[in-house]
């Protein structure tokens, strides 16, 4: 069985939200546990069970929040080698600045060692980019995009982690 883990910060739930649904795309799939957590109860354990990890946040001033910063800075576990994934949250469309987190969470993943993976526009529709983002509560189409992202990051995972995660 595949594990992936889904680390989140939300104020407002809007993020929550995100990470909920991308852990629905995943489940679709099958063949996958999938740990939801917040950056304040970090379960160690199933972060260090998990072959993917994914992490999401608002965007606070273009970037990615500080209260995942300090997670990313504090991450008590070695992640180096498991395959992961950014999402981000923002108020603003169109220059409110989600991508510009996603990417400063991809430095995080990179630097700690993990191979990041989106799926981008190569896998069907909706695209994913460089993970998936959403404008406010997500909905529709972002909503879409966030079960894509799930399963997207199942699907590879089972790829190259094989039957060590079955
Ligand atoms: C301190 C602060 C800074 C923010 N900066 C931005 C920003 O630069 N661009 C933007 O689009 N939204 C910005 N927002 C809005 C949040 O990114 C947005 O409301 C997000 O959906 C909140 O996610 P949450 O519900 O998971 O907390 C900011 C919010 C706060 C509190």
């Amino acid at each position: 069985m595949l594990k992936m883990s889904i680390v989140y910060h939300s104020e407002t739930g809007n993020t929550k939200k995100m990470a909920e649904l991308i852990k629905e795309g995943a489940l679709q799939l099958g063949e996958v546990e999938v740990s939801l957590m917040a950056v304040e109860s970090l379960d160690q354990q199933a972060l260090e069970k998990s072959q993917v990890i994914l992490f999401g946040c608002p965007t606070y001033y273009g970037t990615m929040s500080w209260q995942m910063k300090r997670c990313m800075d504090t991450l008590p576990v070695k992640v180096e080698g498991k395959l992961g994934a950014p999402f981000a949250s923002a108020a603003w469309p169109g220059g409110g600045g989600y991508e510009m987190a996603e990417m400063a969470l991809i430095q995080g993943m990179l630097i700690r060692g993990m191979i990041i993976y989106s799926g981008g526009v190569v896998t069907g529709r909706p695209p994913t980019h460089f993970g998936a983002v959403s404008c406010r509560t997500p909905e529709g189409f972002d909503a879409d995009r966030c079960r894509k992202l799930g399963e997207n990051l199942a699907r590879k995972g089972h790829e190259l982690f094989g039957p060590a995660a079955i």
